[in-house]
């Protein structure tokens, strides 16, 4: 079920990105890449998490993720206090006013200003003593042993390293992709040139990334081995805003087409961004855990293209026809994981609901076009033709779309597995199909039936379980 979900997360982002559109196209870039390539991208000196260890437990934290919990526990206290006053005021409720006056929450948005700052300054600065500071000034305790007894703050570089060659003698340490992204811009004139592409333009690509992530936890949310879907935009130099806003909007469009609830999301604009980018923001969605990232809009500037014509001695630029200027590109990049959005999408979709007549069942509400099974085919009972019958469904749908075949157990059971895996139709086949061609359908969310013909069950799966009906809504 899971890699069903998958694939039809990255037919979504693939087909929504490079089908719909005639300026960007598709790469798939190797894993292992010249490792010159890595210094040239700055990964080798700066892709580092600063570690803190706490002495008692043993345990170890990336510092700032430490201070951005802390961050959201006084958010969520500042939230609490808003809503305890709006259920006190009732209608009369002024927010705004009540941000700006309440003493506690004006005391707790400083201090959250104030942590933040210092937070945001020490990352930016490289002051590692200072991390460490905040994380003492702010009584930060281990989760684990519940005390403040805090190494200093080191970097950890997240790449991960294997050898080329066949022999350790004379063998060149390689890394392992920690982004897709490096591929495209290495590949940026072979696919121009080919592909006649002219600016603006992009790239796209879905593939695996790999880091060493000293804290993988939360399930799926972070991974040591993980897909992107990344796509590079290149576009005229001072043009880059412009296209980053416009990245920024369909991308959010993208998400909220899934129809989880526009509350869901939000985006969160960097402070501190990386060594690369003149302008970042992610698209955060709310997790039983809370807010979290789940894909990053960048504006990378030219830093990358440059670097690798600093470092390869080969021109990157672009000649424009337009202009008749020769320049390197500015790229505006969005990365998304599949990994974190299955895990959104299973946290949204998971539904628990009492039923009539004091039972429950647990539904999956995905997305019909993303439900790994579109329909299930179930014969009432195993004799007198019905089999065959719903045997010959399945030959019909199986073309197109991935289809299950139940006859075990009562049809009731039947729908209780369908729903916990987010099937969003089932099909029963009865005598009554025998003599008139006609079977019911049952729909997941609603569990309501209808009757229809057998001839028309493509036409209604394909309408409401394929992908047109979600690349629809981006048009
Ligand atoms: N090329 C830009 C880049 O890689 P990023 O913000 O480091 O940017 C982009 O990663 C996306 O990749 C994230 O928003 C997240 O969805 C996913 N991602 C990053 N690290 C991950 C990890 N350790 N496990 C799972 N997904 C990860």
């Amino acid at each position: 079920m899971g890699v069903e979900l998958k694939n039809n997360i990255k037919a979504y982002w693939w087909e929504a990105m490079t089908r719909l559109r005639e300026n960007i196209v598709g790469i798939d870039a190797a894993i292992f890449m010249h490792p010159r390539t890595w210094e040239a991208s700055g990964h080798v000196g700066a892709f580092n998490d600063p570690l803190i260890d706490n002495k008692d437990s043993k345990k170890r934290y990336r510092a700032d993720v430490l201070l951005e919990d802390h961050i959201a526990k006084i958010e969520e206290k500042i939230e609490k206090e808003v809503e305890k006053a709006r259920k006190r005021f009732g209608e009369s409720f002024d927010e705004a006013q009540y941000r700006s006056t309440s003493p506690r929450v004006v005391e707790l948005q400083a201090e959250r200003d104030r942590i933040n700052e210092r937070m945001v300054n020490a990352l930016t600065n490289n002051d590692l003593a200072e991390l460490r500071q905040v994380i003492i000034d702010a009584e930060i305790v281990d989760p684990v042993s519940g005390t403040r007894n805090w190494t200093d703050v080191r970097q950890f570089n997240l790449m991960f390293d294997t050898k080329m060659g066949s022999v350790a003698e004379g063998a060149g340490t390689v890394y392992l992709r920690p982004e897709t992204a490096q591929g495209i811009f290495v590949n940026f004139l072979n696919v121009q040139k080919t592909g006649r592409m002219k600016i603006p333009f992009g790239i796209a690509q879905i593939g695996k990334a790999f880091r060493n992530e000293i804290v993988a936890r939360q399930f799926i949310f972070r991974m040591r081995e993980f897909e992107q879907m990344e796509m590079q935009f290149f576009v005229r130099p001072g043009e880059e805003m412009k296209w980053y806003e416009y990245w920024k909007e369909f991308r959010m469009r993208w998400h909220r087409a899934l129809g989880f609830g526009d509350e869901m999301y939000r985006f969160h604009n960097h402070e501190k961004l990386a060594h690369y980018a003149n302008a970042a923001a992610d698209v955060e969605f709310r997790f039983p855990f809370g807010f979290k990232e789940v894909e990053g809009i960048h504006s990378r500037t030219d830093f990358d293209l440059t670097q690798h014509q600093t470092f390869s001695g080969r021109k990157m630029q672009y000649f424009d026809p337009e202009t008749g200027e020769n320049y390197v590109p500015y790229v505006v990049e969005t990365s998304i994981g599949v990994d974190r959005m299955v895990l959104q999408v299973l946290s949204a979709a998971y539904t628990e609901e009492a039923l009539e007549g004091g039972e429950s069942r647990v539904v999956m509400r995905i997305p019909a076009p993303l439900a790994p099974v579109k329909a299930a085919v179930l014969p009432l009972v195993k004799k007198d033709g019905l089999p065959e019958i719903a045997r010959g469904i399945i030959d019909a749908l199986k073309f197109d779309h991935n289809v299950q075949y139940d006859e075990k157990d009562s049809n009731g059971k039947r729908y209780r597995r369908q729903d916990a895996i987010g099937t969003p139709f089932c099909i029963t086949v009865d005598h009554q199909s025998a003599e008139d061609g006609t079977v019911t359908i049952r729909r997941r969310d609603t569990m309501s039936q209808e009757r229809v013909a057998i001839a028309d069950l493509p036409a209604i799966i394909g309408r409401e379980a394929g992908l047109r009906a979600l690349l629809e809504k981006l048009s």
